[in-house]
């Protein structure tokens, strides 16, 4: 089998013959579905030498600066003042009963976990994103990605011509690059979702900038791409975030229709077919006749990925349209570089995968 050289034999040959020698593709870990072998960790040496060049950002850890990220720590020190002056709230695990009792009812951070705010009360931060502008549209969202076991899935949107836009985790790009790559090559648009995936509006200014700044940087990295949007774990932003992620050039997007695929199995099966059921029967009914939406989904696991599986046939009969965030939007420069146009036909997908691509690191 192909894959898993050593980290040491791996190691040698990206020094010594950086073109010619293919240890590891992406492609050699999307044959297996089986998940016992897919979570079965490798060592890529490019990534193992770039995880210590990350100096403040240790996988699954909240993120910090550390003066030898230079790059990082002056590009904060010249943000730092004027990020708005609203404090932390709660704890990174989520717990808010600080917070809530005193937390005024005018709601004057536009903190979403309140009450849902998403048109920041600062000017000069955008709105966030929460839907697909185009009527009668499935925008396809997929958070904390990529995840291990995901071939099953993606060889699945792959059969049926379906692209989606999934938020990686920094993390899990780390752990799992070859699968961030996949994600890319077969067309589907990245954006980010953290480093650790923390409840945000808990962090320090520094730890939310880091959380934003690394997970950016390792998915350019890793998978060659600079990405333009993230999503808060939870939903949890307000405008102290959404300023520091505007700032790093990151678009805000959260959601409308949450299928809470992600409480399961907290919430029994029923009770999350139920909720897809209940999209589509809006979509039937004309709900979404005058914009379209986006859809809470995930990777997080093979329940969450089966009942995409499963319910997608009939989400793509019940909606004119299901696409990535980028096509339901017409855009066709979702990153940073400008030498990768998306391609945005309305399309219950977008064409064909992007094979020419070149991911970031290649052996
Ligand atoms: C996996 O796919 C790659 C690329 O198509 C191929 O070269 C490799 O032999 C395959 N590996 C296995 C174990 O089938
Ligand atoms: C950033 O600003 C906050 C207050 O807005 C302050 O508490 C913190 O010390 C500053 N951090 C640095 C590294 O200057
Ligand atoms: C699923 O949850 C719903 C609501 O909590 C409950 O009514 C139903 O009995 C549960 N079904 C199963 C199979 O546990
Ligand atoms: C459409 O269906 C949803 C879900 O069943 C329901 O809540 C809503 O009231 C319906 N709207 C119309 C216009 O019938
Ligand atoms: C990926 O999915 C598997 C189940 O297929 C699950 O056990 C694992 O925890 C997931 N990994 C992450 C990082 O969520
Ligand atoms: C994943 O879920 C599907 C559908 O529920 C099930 O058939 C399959 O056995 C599960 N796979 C694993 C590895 O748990
Ligand atoms: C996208 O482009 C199509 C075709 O030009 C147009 O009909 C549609 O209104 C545009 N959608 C958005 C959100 O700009």
């Amino acid at each position: 089998m192909i894959g898993f050289a050593t980290p040491l034999l791996a190691l040698t040959a990206a020094l010594a013959l950086p073109s010619l020698t293919v240890a590891q593709s992406w492609q050699d870990h999307a044959n297996s579905t089986d998940p016992t072998f897919e979570c079965t960790a490798y060592s890529f040496a490019p990534v193992v030498a770039m995880v210590s060049s990350y100096v403040g950002s240790t996988i699954w850890q909240i993120a910090t600066l550390q003066t030898a990220d230079s790059d990082a720590v002056a590009l904060f020190n010249s943000l730092n003042s004027t990020i708005p002056k609203i404090n932390p709230k709660g704890t990174p695990a989520g717990d808010f009963s600080n917070t809530t009792p005193t937390y005024p009812a005018s709601d004057p951070d536009c903190w979403w976990s309140w009450h849902q705010c998403t048109t920041p009360k600062i000017s000069g931060i955008p709105t966030d994103i929460t839907r697909c502008p185009t009527p009668n549209t499935w925008g396809l969202t997929v958070d904390d990605g990529p995840n291990c076991s995901h071939n099953a899935y993606y060889d699945y949107l792959n059969t049926i011509n379906q692209k989606a836009t999934f938020f990686f985790i920094g993390s899990n790009v780390m752990d799992w690059p070859l699968e961030a790559q996949r994600g890319l090559a077969e067309g589907h648009e990245i954006c980010a979702h953290t480093w650790s995936h923390r409840y945000m509006t808990a962090l320090t200014n520094e730890q939310a900038f880091a959380e934003l700044y690394f997970s950016k940087k390792a998915i350019k990295d890793v998978v060659g791409i600079t990405p333009q949007c993230w999503r808060p774990p939870y939903g949890d932003v307000d405008d102290r975030i959404r300023y520091i992620a505007q700032a790093l050039g990151m678009q805000t997007v959260i959601w409308v229709e949450d299928t809470k695929d992600w409480q399961y199995p907290t919430l029994n099966q029923s009770v999350i077919d139920t909720n897809y059921q209940n999209i589509i029967t809006k979509a039937q009914n004309g709900t979404y006749n005058n914009a379209g939406i986006l859809v809470l989904n995930h990777e997080l696991n093979n329940f969450t990925m089966s009942e995409q599986t499963t319910w997608l046939p009939k989400i793509q009969a019940a909606f004119k349209y299901v696409t990535p965030l980028a096509v339901c939007n017409n855009n066709t420069n979702p990153y940073v570089e400008q030498g990768w146009t998306y391609p945005v036909r309305l399309l219950h997908s977008s064409p064909s995968p992007r094979s020419q691509l070149t991911s970031a690191v290649t052996l």
